[in-house]
């Protein structure tokens, strides 16, 4: 198969979609990759890497898309590259259909096999393109909190971990999943207290089972968040409820109860955050401050470290990409059917109940391997 590789055009995404280790695999496997010059510059992988594990560097986007059967990448094709989508093309990224009717529309037109990497799905539900970068925001929620502690901009004045002789930090986790569970390992790491809480017990539990015993759980609540949160350092927000908003575990009222110069580092904020005072904002400018506590709220927190996020990602991604690569999609969706659930949009029908749904528009039911496309 000829594999397309496109460099991410949109605004603050420096990740690629396959890195030379992965151009290689599928270069042992019999596949043509073609990569278009620079794709892999600000994850820090140069074109000579990639031609060394076998790629063909091409000079634009366009050359790319025109010959690829299947294109990888890793944010959704934004306007400049509808056009380029072809009808039969495979295209298998992070989509997010359900947020933008005009890119659903766009690739509904362009009559071309979308696979979303948000919807592939096992069996036990788990989300397993989503993981990887959940794993890097709740690593990340403790590294930024940290430096926001810092006097210079604006914190406390503290540091996380103390010294000999003088205590460390507190740290509140609200939500004990992935991001959660992340953060809390990050911070027991560096030697602060942690609390975690979640309002599902086998989370907590498992918390219990595997993080260091100066990691604390307790059942989230307000009452026991308003215990607690006047003694907090840094506070993390990573709750999720599926489909939902999150719900404002901090409400505006409950920000005095925080001395000045404490953090919060919200990384739920995609969700709505759950810190009521938290609103996007970008790493050009991370933060703002309320009552005097520090809100550091990114939307996209994995963007800030390319290097890491590309290979967290493609790890994952690999293996499916191989299965496209060697069997087409048919047979790899039709085999995998953890891979099928990212099947969004075939050939200009919807094939997701919930992208239909967010726009009224028709869905074509899941897709019958049984019929040849
Ligand atoms: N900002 C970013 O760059 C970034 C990156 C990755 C993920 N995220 C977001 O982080 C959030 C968490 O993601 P995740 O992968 O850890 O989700 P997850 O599903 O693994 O964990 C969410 C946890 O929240 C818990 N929860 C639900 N209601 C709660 C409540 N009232 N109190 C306490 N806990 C509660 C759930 O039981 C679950 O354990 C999501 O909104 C996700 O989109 C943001």
């Amino acid at each position: 198969m000829i594999i397309g590789i496109p460099k991410e055009i949109k605004s603050h995404e420096n990740r690629v979609s396959v890195t030379p280790g992965g151009v290689n695999e599928l270069h042992k496997n019999g596949h043509t990759i073609l990569v278009e010059t620079q794709a892999g510059a600000a994850s820090g992988f140069s074109d000579q890497d990639y031609q060394q594990a076998g790629a063909v560097i091409r000079q634009t986007a366009a050359a790319v898309w025109a010959d690829a059967e299947m294109i990888v990448k890793v944010k959704e094709p934004i306007e400049s590259e509808y056009s380029l989508a072809r009808p039969g093309q495979t295209i298998f990224t992070y989509f997010h259909f359900a947020s933008n009717q005009t890119l659903t529309q766009a690739m509904i037109d362009s009559h071309a096999i979308c696979i979303a990497y948000e919807t592939v799905e096992l069996a036990d539900r788990s989300l397993p393109l989503l993981i990887p970068m959940s794993e890097v925001a709740g690593r990340m929620a403790i590294q930024q909190g940290a430096r926001y502690l810092e006097k210079p901009v604006m914190g406390r004045g503290i540091l996380l971990g103390g010294v000999p002789g003088v205590p460390p930090g507190n740290v509140l986790i609200l939500g004990a999943g992935i991001v959660g569970v992340q953060a809390a390992k990050m911070a027991a790491g560096l030697g602060a207290h942690v609390t975690i809480m979640d309002v599902n017990a086998q989370r907590l539990r498992h918390v219990n089972d595997i993080l260091p015993p100066h990691v604390i759980t307790m059942f989230s609540s307000e009452y026991n968040i308003r215990q607690i949160l006047p003694l907090q350092d840094l506070v993390v927000g990573a709750v999720l409820i599926p489909g939902a908003k999150a719900p404002h575990l901090i409400t505006r009222d409950m920000l005095p109860l925080m001395r000045p110069g404490s953090v919060v580092v919200d990384v739920a904020v995609d969700q709505g955050g759950c810190i009521e005072t938290c609103k996007p904002t970008t790493h050009e400018n991370p933060t703002f401050i309320v009552d005097g506590v520090v809100h550091y709220c990114v939307a996209n927190m994995p963007g800030a470290v390319p290097y890491t996020s590309t290979l967290a990602l493609t790890n994952c991604t690999l293996p499916y990409i191989i299965k496209l690569a060697n069997k087409g999609w048919q047979q790899a969706c039709n085999d995998h059917a953890d891979l099928s659930k990212g099947l969004n949009i075939i050939h200009g029908q919807i094939a997701h109940r919930e992208v239909a749904n967010a726009f009224g528009l028709e869905y074509a039911g899941e897709y019958d391997f049984t019929l040849q496309a």
